[in-house]
């Protein structure tokens, strides 16, 4: 499968990098195609990934992972280039959070998201929210936390939700462990789990933890 990552953060290099290890063709996308911290993480990919603009990554990827703030997703995808999202499952993976003071916020909240957000400003792109709600380290090794603990997805498209299950399969998300939680407006609560999540790093000190539901009965 070819992936194009947008984002060079620590969520984008860990994402490429694990689907890079999997065998995936990955282009880490950037604002600019001469970012050293790209250009350096494809150096260590030794052939085995590119970097480029937000726009050649999104173009090289048959799935587009965004991995970007929220408070700058549409900026990037917009520059990624709506043509190079259409048709295509966009895994979103971002969180709207801003820190005030120490105190982390979120803009849209409640009665908005940045899943709804992308999906109506890229009408042609297949949203499908994940991974937003734990640690980058977490996502590509869910092994770090014990237990029968679960991973959400959400999306208009059911088709598209079934390959991101697919793609969380082959992190180490088996299918039992992950829950479609509905449509994109879902994207809202998992969005809002996240001054939750920031208050637990802060208790524990440590990200490697996440939600593991149980059933009664
Ligand atoms: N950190 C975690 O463990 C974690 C867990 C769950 C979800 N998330 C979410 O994952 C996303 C990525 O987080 P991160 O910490 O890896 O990276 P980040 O620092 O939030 O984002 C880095 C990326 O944002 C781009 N960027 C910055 N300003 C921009 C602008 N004005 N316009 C367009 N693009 C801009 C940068 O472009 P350049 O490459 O050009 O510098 C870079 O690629 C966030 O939404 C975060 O909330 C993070």
């Amino acid at each position: 499968m070819r992936y194009g990552v947008l984002g060079t953060g620590e969520v984008g290099r860990a994402l490429a990098g694990r689907l890079m290890e999997l065998g995936h063709e990955v282009t880490l996308g950037s604002r600019t195609a001469d970012n050293p911290v790209a250009r350096e993480w494809a150096t260590a990919a030794a052939g085995r990934a590119r970097a480029g603009t937000f726009a050649q990554a999104a173009e090289a990827g048959e799935v587009v992972v965004n991995a970007v703030s929220g408070r700058v997703a549409l900026d990037a995808l917009r520059a990624a280039g709506a043509a190079h999202l259409d048709g295509k499952v966009l895994v979103d993976v971002c969180n709207p959070l801003a820190f005030e003071e120490g105190v982390p916020r979120l803009d849209p909240v409640e009665s908005d998201s940045m899943g709804e957000r992308i999906q109506r400003a890229f009408p042609g792109a297949r949203v499908v929210k994940t991974l937003n709600t734990v640690s980058f380290k977490v996502m590509v090794d869910p092994g770090r936390v014990p237990g029968e603990h679960h991973m959400f997805v959400c999306g208009e498209d059911a088709v598209a939700k079934e390959r991101v299950t697919a793609m969380l399969g082959e992190l180490g998300w088996p299918t039992g462990r992950v829950l479609d939680l509905g449509g994109i407006a879902v994207a809202r609560a998992t969005e809002m789990y996240l001054p939750l999540r920031v208050r637990l790093s802060r208790v524990f000190g440590h990200e490697d933890f996440n939600i593991e539901v149980r059933l009664a009965g």
